[in-house]
């Protein structure tokens, strides 16, 4: 892969809100709260493809999308636009940038006709749809999502598409990145990563959704208890006190986003 062929890329991107609490948890003498909603996360997204953002709700999605079109300022990390630092960019030319990167929000009006919100701007290269088709019936989805994929072949254009719901993810993605509590956990080529999943939150992830062809064993994985907090989280895996392969380290240090070959990665110290 060379530079070129990167549209966006992220290095450590992180958003922390600080939680101030009420003056009745000031005059008692409670710290302020830090919530992690993005906590440090690296990805890129190559030209003419679909990178698939899936997490369960909470776990940083529209923050990160927030982040990539500055409606939000990161931080911490580096967001870079066909090569450029897009943190640097004066106020013209992220109203220019804007023309080239378009956020679709989850809205069954706009995302009804994907045609008419791409087509209002200028020569969108890089779409953003945060939650698309979440809003619309099941029915329609595959639809919607398949012109969605029309007008990208017939544009040339790049999309991050985020959604919660793994069918959706699949249907349009050519890689996917899995987000949970603030990290991506593992990233990969679509087929792959839903063929085989490596990591225990996407095994989990994944054995929750029905398998379609009853003949292939689904991948059995449950976690324990209830999605972790991003509110002060301690250090170590997200996954802690949820995670069946978890060891000692696994609380002390939290695992590193690692290549573990064929275009995928993990963030896990049990593989
Ligand atoms: N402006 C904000 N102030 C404080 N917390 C926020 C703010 N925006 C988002 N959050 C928190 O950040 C976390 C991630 O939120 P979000 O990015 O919306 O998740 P998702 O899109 O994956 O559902 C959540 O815990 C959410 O409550
Ligand atoms: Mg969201």
């Amino acid at each position: 892969m060379t530079a070129a062929d990167t549209l966006l890329s992220v290095k450590g991107l992180t958003k922390h809100f600080t939680l101030h609490g009420d003056i009745y948890s000031k005059l008692a003498g409670e710290k302020t709260q830090v919530l992690k909603a993005v906590d440090g996360i690296d990805f890129h997204i190559r030209r003419g493809e679909t990178l698939g953002l899936v997490g369960e709700s909470g776990c940083g999605k529209s923050t990160t999308a927030r982040l990539v079109t500055r409606l939000i300022e990161p931080t911490a990390g580096e967001v870079t636009l066909k090569g450029e630092d897009l943190l640097a960019f004066s106020r013209g030319r992220m109203k220019e940038a804007r023309k080239e990167v378009q956020l679709v929000f989850q809205d069954p009006y706009s995302s009804l006709n994907p045609r008419k919100t791409i087509m209002h701007i200028l020569d969108p290269e890089l779409v953003i749809g945060d939650e698309p088709v979440s809003a619309l019936d099941v029915s329609i989805q595959a639809q919607i999502l398949n012109l969605f994929r029309e007008l990208q072949k017939e544009f040339g254009l790049t999309y991050l598409f985020i959604a919660h719901d793994l069918s959706v993810i699949r249907h349009i993605s050519d890689r996917v990145a899995v987000m949970y509590v603030g990290k991506i956990v593992e990233t990969g080529p679509a087929a792959a990563l839903f063929d085989e999943p490596l990591h225990p939150y996407t095994k989990a992830l994944l054995a929750a959704v029905p398998e379609a062809d009853p003949t292939k064993p689904a991948p059995r994985l449950t976690l324990q208890g209830e999605v972790s907090t991003p509110i002060d989280p301690p250090p170590g895996c997200r996954l802690c006190g949820r995670c069946p392969r978890e060891s000692a380290v696994c609380a002390e240090i939290a695992p590193p986003l690692v290549d573990v070959g064929d275009g995928r990665q993990v963030a896990c110290h049990n593989l």
